[in-house]
């Protein structure tokens, strides 16, 4: 399935992601700005703090307590604040809309 990153500037960037992969994941793989994870993706760091676009987040699993205590930390956090680490790639996804912050 596919993500569409775009960056704080407006720059898009469409990635294919494999089924099962998180967001954090295909976003380091493929080098996109704007998302640190510095704890690889134990939900422990709030650096892959990213934006969801509308469309998408009901399609999306709650957050559990961990993921929102976790954005406590996040810079800006919105009402469409996830950590991309918790949100695994599915075909039902395919096209996700994910917007990076200027900083983590
Ligand atoms: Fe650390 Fe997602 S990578 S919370």
């Amino acid at each position: 399935p596919k993500i569409i990153f775009i960056d704080h500037a407006g720059e898009r960037r469409d990635v294919e992601a494999k089924a099962g992969t998180s967001v954090m994941e295909a976003a380091v793989q493929n080098m996109i700005p704007g998302i640190d994870a510095d704890c690889g993706g134990a939900c422990a760091c709030a650096t892959c703090h990213v934006f969801v676009g509308e469309a998408f987040l009901s399609k999306l699993k709650a957050k559990d307590d961990m993921e929102d205590s976790m954005l406590d930390f996040a810079e800006g956090v919105q009402d469409n604040s996830r950590l991309s680490c918790q949100i695994l790639m599915s075909d039902e996804l395919n096209g996700i809309e994910i917007t990076t912050p200027e900083s983590q």
